[in-house]
């Protein structure tokens, strides 16, 4: 579904360079690696955003199977495989607009929109309050646990910027002798004074703000790969990359929600709309959330997407039944970028997919071909030639896939032209 992002502001500052961070993204980029903020001391955002593989997961074990990173405390998975953090900056809060009568949604962050941009008024700090605190992420009892380990750095510790050179007070909160021990016990019950709780919040907020601010940065985001090169005249691209954009706008409609045009405040393309589709991809049998004793649900969970978030919320809630299944179109920025000549990758928001040539035979073929008996990786189904049933039937998009008449060779060039959106790093 295509929507025009609207480009009343066309404000182009873009973020300094990487050598040259603002102090706020300095000390988001130590929080970035910091692995001292898990309740493992093993675990870092990075981790699961690794820079190498364009700040999405390298775990070989999680791309090779159910697509999700195992959590600071081992054994705990959530649901989804962690998307990209890069490129993530530029999506609005959601929200919607009227398209022929119904409301289409685009912008929060997550697959499913769920970090809504609400909280702080941005998308990327709502969330980075997340991960600390999932716990099966980084498993922190307590967001007071992250402040007063984040006030405890310096530059003795690699942190070059302090929380307090952003914030004379940000560590001023008297926090309890005790909560040394309750931040190493996993689901730890600590309560704090409102106002303690207050400053707390402020201070975990700016943490969140630091790391929304690197990742906007263009040490994480600098629109510099060859693709972006050739778009300013400064370098080419082979016939065949080429023929694959040309396809890429054209004939394979994928720029009809990964779009072209710029992003909300001006950027250079973002691939994405920032809207919400079910592709119809798979169930991923590998998804170790299967088994996990937090989901109640066992082998009959489905991932719902939009429609979860939705649900929660009071003047949306009407509306969940319509977005059942519906992921949001994620950027197509580094899709290719691996953390070695080995390094592996997995797309879609289970990882089910491991190579961008079955996704594009799936954008191709997947009405064509018939249904596999039963569930199949994305090995099997390409050697039997079938598609296992979708994971959510209901909305599935029949109008800008499925059928699309590509030859082999055109599958081949589109491929080609996503390898080209691989930022080239100093
Ligand atoms: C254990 C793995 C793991 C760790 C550690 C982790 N993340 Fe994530 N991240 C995920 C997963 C999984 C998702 C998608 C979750 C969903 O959609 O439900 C995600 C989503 C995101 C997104 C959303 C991108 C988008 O397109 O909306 C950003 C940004 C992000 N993470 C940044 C961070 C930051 C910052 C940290 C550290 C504070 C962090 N992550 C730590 C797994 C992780
Ligand atoms: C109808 C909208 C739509 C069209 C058309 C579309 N995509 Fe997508 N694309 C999406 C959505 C939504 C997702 C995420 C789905 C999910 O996570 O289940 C996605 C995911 C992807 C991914 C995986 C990215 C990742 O990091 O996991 C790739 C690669 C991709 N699309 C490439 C293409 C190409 C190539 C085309 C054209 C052949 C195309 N898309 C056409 C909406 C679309």
């Amino acid at each position: 579904m295509k929507y025009l992002l609207g480009l009343a502001v066309v404000m182009t500052t873009f973020p300094a360079l990487a050598a040259d961070l603002t102090k706020m993204e300095a000390l988001g980029k130590t929080v970035f690696f910091d692995p001292s903020l898990s309740i493992s001391g093993t675990q870092s955002c990075a981790f699961c955003h690794d820079p190498a593989a364009g700040f999405a997961p390298s775990s070989p074990a999680a791309n090779e199977g159910g697509g999700v990173v195992e959590g600071a405390v081992a054994g705990m998975f959530g649901n989804r495989k962690p998307p990209t953090a890069a490129y993530a900056f530029a999506a609005p809060p959601l929200h919607h607009v009227m398209e022929e009568g119904a409301p289409l949604f685009l912008g929060g962050g997550f697959h499913d929109g769920r970090a809504t941009g609400n909280v702080t008024g941005s998308v990327l700090a709502d969330q980075a309050m997340g991960p600390f605190l999932n716990p099966a992420e980084m498993a922190m009892p307590h967001a007071a646990c992250v402040v007063a380990r984040v006030c405890a750095q310096g530059p003795e510790t690699g942190y070059d910027v302090r929380l307090t050179d952003l914030d004379p007070q940000a560590c001023a909160m008297p926090l309890p002798e005790t909560l040394g021990a309750d931040c190493a016990t996993p689901g730890a019950d600590i309560t704090l004074d409102e106002e303690t709780a207050a400053a707390v919040d402020g201070s975990f907020r700016l943490i969140a703000r630091s790391l929304a601010a690197f990742e906007a940065s263009s040490a994480v985001s600098p629109f510099a790969s060859r693709f972006d090169n050739w778009q300013a005249g400064k370098g080419d691209l082979t016939q065949q990359e080429r023929a694959g954009f040309a396809l890429f706008k054209e004939k394979a409609l994928c720029a009809e929600c990964h779009v072209l045009d710029p992003g909300p405040n001006g950027e250079p393309v973002l691939f994405t709309d920032f809207t919400y589709d079910n592709l119809g991809v798979p169930r991923n049998p590998q998804n170790p959330w299967y088994a996990q004793a937090a989901n109640a649900a066992g082998n009959e969970w489905i991932d719902r997407g939009l429609a979860a978030t939705l649900e929660g919320d009071a003047i949306y809630a009407p509306f969940a039944s319509f977005q059942e299944g519906k992921q949001k179109v994620p950027t197509l920025r580094n899709v290719d970028a691996r953390s070695g000549p080995d390094g592996r990758r997995s797309y879609m928001h289970n990882g089910w997919f491991k190579t961008l040539e079955g996704v594009v035979h799936f954008y191709n073929t997947r009405d064509v071909l018939p249904a596999c008996d039963g569930d199949a990786t994305e090995a099997e189904a390409l050697a039997k030639g079938c598609w296992p049933a979708p994971e959510v039937a209901a909305n599935v998009n029949h109008d800008e896939l499925g059928n699309l008449k590509l030859t082999t060779a055109e599958e081949a060039a589109i491929v080609a032209f996503l390898r080209t959106l691989t930022d080239e790093r100093p």
